[in-house]
Parts: structure tokens; C-alpha cells; sequence
């Protein structure tokens, strides 16, 4: 069975082919191509939702046919495809619908069924997608997760904690109240004028930073539930900005990656304020990943789970997932984690495609509507 799969929820731009392994129940990796319209985006310093569809639009044809060549399949006739994967919701309305609307046609065209697919089911099943060809997986070598597994789905618009008891049976067991991991990092880089999206940013400033030099609140720490908040860390470090008078230039900078994005700020600002804005980013980051850590740790201990799955552009940061791992070995958890590779925990087709193989709700393109609001 060959799934194509679609993600177009915000600003990314997806497609990707997988093939059920044979012999074997697993999703191998056949291509996965992505654009993005993120330069325009760092230029504004957030996502205009407007933009977004129109680079949409912009990019779905020339992705899906990159990934269908890479794939080896011809687009000009209907391809060797069984079913389309389509990320319904959530997400900006006007990007979903460019990947829906492109998926259904394409459905009818072809005369295969869709599997609609919702994002979050996605990011969790990044960890699915675990045999290649030409793609470096780190979990590769790793089995695939066992159930019961704790999902912990960290993005720029979610933080949430999920328990799975089998494959699409889940159960929310907490979420942000406010602001997402992943909006805590893009306000507090914004206040500090670092380049939009902040998280990869923050991590490499933070890598020079004394996290104990500016006390940080652990919102929600003793909650005693699996929520989350995170608005009232990005407030602490606008008063710390006001109180002390510190100004932080906007020095966007026209690199997206995240070592030259420093090399250039440093540049701009030849020097001035860059102790403080490493100390800053670090305990940031430190109060992030100590919440959720020891949130999700709770969790896994409480469900007695045999998998902790991490999913979303946050488990891209390297001292998050360093920390789930001497934690687990420290506290001698049984639990055998599994974190995406960064090109996988970022938004992307492979997860939606993934999602969709396990997950197999054929439809047909008449029933298939972008749900900008959708839940789990
Ligand atoms: O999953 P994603 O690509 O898109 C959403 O579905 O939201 O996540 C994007 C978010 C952004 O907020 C970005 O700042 C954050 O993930 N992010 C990171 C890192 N890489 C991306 N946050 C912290 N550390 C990183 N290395
Ligand atoms: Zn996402």
C-alpha cells in the first residue's frame, strides 16, 4: 500500500509518499518534499494568515509533484497511489483548505479514497514513520512504540498531553491554557528581537546562557493536573525588560538558520546587550523544559506507559530531549522514548501520511472539509 500525504495547516507546505514495509507493519519513507513561506513570515515577525494561504497556493503543485518524482511516480497519469492523506484541521483556514481542496481533486482524478487526518494525530505519528530509503531516521533503529504510550505535543499552537491505549484511541489528559511551548518561545524571541519562529533561535542562545541568573516562574508546577500555561512566562520577561529599561533592537535577520541567525544579530548589534539576551533565552528555555518534563514524567509514571512519544516543532530542541533522557535514566523509568528526527518533528507530509496508514478512515472526497477548529 502506497499513501501520498498532504499537510498544509499553516505555514509549511508538504507532500510525502510512504509504503507499508512488507513483512513487517511498519511505514517506510519513500520521499518528502517541503516548502515554506517562513522568510516572509521572520520579516513580520509572526505568521499573517493571509500570506500564508496564498504561498500555499504558490507551492502544493510543484511539492506534490517533487514528491511523486522522487517517489518514482508520474504525475502525468494516475500514479501507482492507493489512498491521500490530508491534514483536515487544526490549523489557519485559508492553508488547510489549499491542501484539501488540491487532495480532493486529486481523489476524484485518480479515483482513490482520501484519509482525512488530523494534524495532531500527525505530529504523534512521526514516530511511526521508522524505515527508509534515503532519509537519516534516528529512531530508525529503535522498534516501533508499544501501547500504552503518553504523547507529549509540543508546537507553536499546541502543548498537549495525551494518552494513547492503541492506534487512534487517545485520551486528552491536559493542555495549555493559554499560550503553546512554542508561542512562549516565538513572544519571548519577539521581545528580544530574535527571528520568527524563536525556538531554534533561543536554543542556540541559550547554549551561552546562565539559566540561574534571571529566576524564572514554573507556571502550573503544582497544578496537580496535566495542564499547562505559559502566557505568564512571556509577561515575567516583558516586566524584567520594562523594570530595567533594557531596549532589544529588532534585528531581523535575513537567515533563517539558526547559527548564522546569531552571527548575523551579533554583527548588527556589534555586541551590545548579547550576556543578557543569553541569559535570558536560557531560562526561558530552562523554565519550559523543566515544566514539561516533569509534567510528562508524572504522566507516564501515573499510566504505568511502556512508550513516551514526543511530537511538534518543540521536541526539535535539543536540550529538551537531552533532559527526557538523563531524567528517565535517572529515575530509572521503564519507558522507552521515541523522538522524531528535527526534519520530522517540524511540520511536514511523512507524519500526515504516517498518520493516515495507521489510522485507515477511508472517505470519499465529497466528505472531506477542512476544520480549522478541530480537536483530538
Ligand atoms: O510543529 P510546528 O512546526 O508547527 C506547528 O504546528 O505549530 O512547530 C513550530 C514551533 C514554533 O513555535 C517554533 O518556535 C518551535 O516549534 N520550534 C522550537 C524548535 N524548533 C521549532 N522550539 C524550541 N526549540 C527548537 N529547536
Ligand atoms: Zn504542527
Amino acid at each position: 500500500m502506497k499513501i501520498l500525504g498532504i499537510e498544509t495547516s499553516c505555514d509549511e507546505t508538504g507532500a510525502a509518499v510512504i509504503e507499508e514495509s512488507s513483512g513487517d507493519i511498519s511505514v517506510k519513507l519513500l520521499s518528502n518534499s517541503l516548502a515554506t513561506s517562513l522568510v516572509k513570515h521572520a520579516e513580520t515577525g509572526g505568521i499573517i494568515p493571509e500570506i500564508a494561504a496564498r504561498e500555499q497556493v504558490k507551492f502544493i503543485l510543484p511539492v506534490i509533484k517533487e514528491a511523486l518524482s522522487q517517489a518514482n511516480l508520474a504525475i502525468s497519469e494516475k500514479p501507482d497511489i492507493d489512498a491521500i492523506a490530508v491534514t483536515y484541521g487544526p490549523g489557519l483556514i485559508g492553508s488547510l483548505l489549499v491542501g484539501v481542496e488540491t487532495a480532493k481533486t486529486l481523489a476524484y482524478l485518480w479515483g482513490i479514497p482520501i484519509i482525512p487526518v488530523n494534524h495532531m494525530y500527525g505530529h504523534i505519528y512521526a514516530n511511526f514513520v521508522r524505515e527508509n530509503l534515503k532519509f537519516e531516521i534516528r529512531n530508525s533503529k529503535l522498534n516501533i512504540p508499544s501501547f500504552p504510550a503518553i504523547a507529549l505535543v509540543v508546537s507553536g499552537g499546541h502543548t498537549d498531553l495525551v494518552l494513547l491505549k492503541a492506534h487512534g484511541e487517545l485520551e486528552v489528559l491536559g493542555g495549555t491554557r493559554d499560550d503553546a511551548a512554542g508561542e512562549c518561545f516565538d513572544k519571548v524571541g519577539r521581545l528580544l528581537g530574535l527571528n520568527y519562529p524563536a525556538g531554534p533561535v533561543i536554543s542556540k542562545w541559550a547554549e551561552s546562557g546562565d539559566p540561574k541568573r534571571f529566576p524564572m516562574p514554573r507556571p502550573m508546577w503544582d497544578s496537580k493536573d496535566y495542564d499547562f500555561s505559559f502566557s505568564g512566562l512571556k509577561t515575567h520577561v516583558l516586566n524584567l525588560i520594562k523594570k530595567n529599561g533594557w531596549r532589544f533592537d529588532n534585528v531581523y535577520s535575513s537567515n533563517n538558520n539558526e547559527v548564522s541567525h546569531k552571527e548575523e544579530f551579533l554583527k548588527k548589534t556589534s555586541g551590545q546587550n548579547n550576556g543578557l539576551i543569553a541569559d535570558l533565552c536560557a531560562g526561558v528555555q530552562k523554565a519550559i523544559i523543566d515544566v514539561l518534563v516533569f509534567k510528562t514524567l508524572n504522566a507516564v509514571k501515573e499510566y504505568e506507559v511502556k512508550s513516551l512519544l514526543l511530537g511538534g516543532g518543540v521536541a526539535a530542541n535539543k536540550a529538551l530531549s537531552d533532559r527526557f533522557y538523563s531524567e528517565i535514566k535517572n529515575q530509572k523509568l521503564e519507558v522507552s522514548l521515541h523522538i522524531p528526527p528535527a526534519f520530522l518533528c517540524t511540520d511536514n507530509a511523512a507524519m500526515i501520511a504516517s498518520a493516515g496508514f495507521y489510522n485507515r478512515n477511508l472517505c470519499s472526497w465529497r466528505d472531506v472539509i477542512a476544520d480549522p477548529e478541530l480537536y483530538y
